[in-house]
């Protein structure tokens, strides 16, 4: 029996769009800062059956966890491309599961791709006796499955350009992350989905541009420890994502009434005291925020009076 964990991640510049859809080669370089705290767990085991199949693990504490029809024929597909690189014919029990909610926007894929990458690494090069591969050959592997996976390999802040994933060393290497709960159901556009959706729209063409200028903007604010440079830069970039979503030819949103009225809320908090978190959105309705590690009162304050009323991961 084999065991792997990963860390989500969340992207500040983010990846949206691709140039090969095969490879998961990405149509802009993004970067992200490692979620340490949001965890896939993942086991294989041999198994005497004819056809590889993915499992629920049981954590002993933690509620029942399932995934889609969807999601399970994703994971075991990965689980098959491992197996044809290690050239095994043999099947696997594969079992996983997250310390947070699935597929609604919290980077799930990016974690749970990552430790299947890695626990089918160890499980298979101990089963076929082959070396074990190197962290850059993990992360792009693990790209193949899931392209944000790539960057949970690399900790705190991860760049992904290409087929090119990195760790870097930036300021800011210990924030405090918390998530606005919006929803926890699972999202009814996937990010595979809004990836080809967003080809249509009319802003999509100057997309790796803007997203070009948008990670010097943050590159430089991370150098500089310049915090509300990086929070305007933060935004403008979910939001020229989240734009894209609602400019396709088939528009959708996943931008809640709820959504708008706490970004909102927080925008005016950033008036008023010129300061405040960095705010991000992925494909989903939820709110990712991130402290400075100095703004630990901050954030107690944020989630027991401003945001007192919403479910807080
Ligand atoms: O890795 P995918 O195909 O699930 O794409 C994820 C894309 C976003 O989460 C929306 C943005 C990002 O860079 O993580």
């Amino acid at each position: 029996m084999w065991f792997a964990q990963a860390p989500a991640n969340i992207a500040l510049i983010k990846y949206m769009g691709k140039m090969d859809p095969i490879k998961n080669i990405p149509a802009n370089p993004s970067l992200s800062y490692t979620l340490d705290n949001l965890l896939s767990f993942v086991e294989i085991e041999k198994s005497t059956g004819n056809v590889d199949r993915w499992e629920p693990l049981q954590i002993p504490g933690a509620g029942a966890f399932s995934l889609s029809d969807f999601a399970q024929k994703r994971f075991l597909e990965h689980l098959s491309h491992m197996k044809s690189v290690y050239q095994y014919s043999g099947h696997l029990v594969v079992r996983s599961c997250n310390n947070f909610p699935t597929g609604s926007g919290l980077a799930s894929s990016a974690s749970s791709f990552a430790a299947l990458t890695k626990c089918a690494s160890l499980a298979l090069s101990e089963i076929t006796g082959q070396e074990q591969k190197s962290l850059d050959e993990l992360a792009n592997l693990s790209r193949t499955g899931s392209g944000s996976s790539c960057r949970s390999f690399y900790s705190p802040w991860a760049l992904w350009d290409d087929t090119s994933v990195q760790s870097l060393e930036l300021s800011y290497s210990n924030l405090i992350h918390h998530v606005i709960l919006i929803s926890k159901d699972e999202k009814l556009v996937s990010s595979s989905a809004a990836h080809q959706l967003v080809v249509s729209s009319p802003f999509y063409a100057e997309r790796p541009t803007r997203a070009k200028d948008n990670l010097r903007t943050c590159l430089d604010a991370l150098y500089n420890k310049n915090w509300d440079v990086l929070y305007n830069v933060v935004w403008r970039e979910f939001m020229d994502m989240h734009n894209l979503f609602a400019t396709c030819e088939e528009p959708f949103s996943y931008i809640t009434d709820e959504t708008r009225g706490i970004l909102d809320d927080i925008a005016r908090y950033w008036e008023t005291h010129g300061d405040g978190p960095l705010v991000t959105m992925d494909a989903g309705p939820n709110i990712h925020l991130l402290f400075r590690d100095d703004q630990q009162e901050l954030a107690n304050h944020f989630r027991l009076f401003l945001l007192k009323d919403h479910d807080i991961l």
